[in-house]
């Protein structure tokens, strides 16, 4: 059996995204500069269900983009939660401001432009859920900043850390960014904080919850 037939399957038997985040998911299709960097519906119903099992007060998202896994995340937010989300690129906001402006979450999302690393030490919050979702190469100095930030029983959602399969393939021919997502996927598996669970689900999803 295929492994494409059996995601098409997984993908039919699992919950369907909203007309909202179907908009969405379409017009960054068709406007945005490589729209594979959304979560997609498959991806994005798991968010939501992560986030409605922790049910959390509050959520940091790095890297926004257009604002579909944000608004995913926020499903599971307590009624008067918040949403923390950055992204460096500017030209985005005003797709990100439509969207969430049509969504009942819009009060709760707080959108930050800038760089997340120089943002996330200046926010003085703590968080129970965190999607680490912007620049790659930088995942490790992310893991730093925001052990902190996360409170205890905390659940941090790493993306991309398959990172196209490449995590795989020759260390020698690695590139700069595979090696870092490399070491940053071993660095969260031995680090005491976290226990972490890697899901080989589109390009490779890991779940910690720190201990
Ligand atoms: C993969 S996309 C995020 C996708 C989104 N979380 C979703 O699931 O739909 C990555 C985003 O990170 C942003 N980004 C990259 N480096 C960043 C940085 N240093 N600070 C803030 N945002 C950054 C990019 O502009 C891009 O929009």
């Amino acid at each position: 059996m295929s492994i494409d037939k059996i995601n098409n399957y997984a993908k039919d038997h699992s919950c369907s995204e909203t007309k909202l985040l179907s908009e969405l998911r379409r017009e960054t299709e068709l406007k945005c500069i490589n729209p594979i960097m959304l979560s997609g519906e498959y991806q994005g119903r798991l968010l939501s269900l992560i986030s409605k099992i922790k049910q959390p007060k509050k959520i940091l998202e790095i890297g926004t983009f257009t604002g579909y896994a944000t608004l995913c995340l926020a499903e599971g937010l307590e009624t008067s939660g918040k949403i923390y989300t950055i992204d460096k690129n500017e030209e985005l906001i005003k797709i990100q401001n439509k969207y969430f402006l049509k969504s009942k979450y819009h009060k709760n999302i707080i959108q930050y432009t800038g760089d997340a690393l120089e943002i996330i030490p200046k926010i003085n919050s703590k968080f129970d859920l965190i999607f680490l979702d912007a620049d790659k190469e930088n995942y490790i100095k992310y893991l730093e900043i925001i052990i902190p930030k996360l409170n205890k029983k905390g659940i941090l959602i790493s993306d991309n850390v398959l990172w196209h399969g490449k995590v795989l393939s020759n260390k020698n021919n690695q590139d700069k960014v595979t090696k870092r997502i490399d070491t940053f996927n071993k660095n969260l598996v031995e680090n005491n904080n976290f226990q972490t669970f890697m899901l080989p689900i589109r390009d490779g999803l890991s779940i910690s919850i720190k201990l």
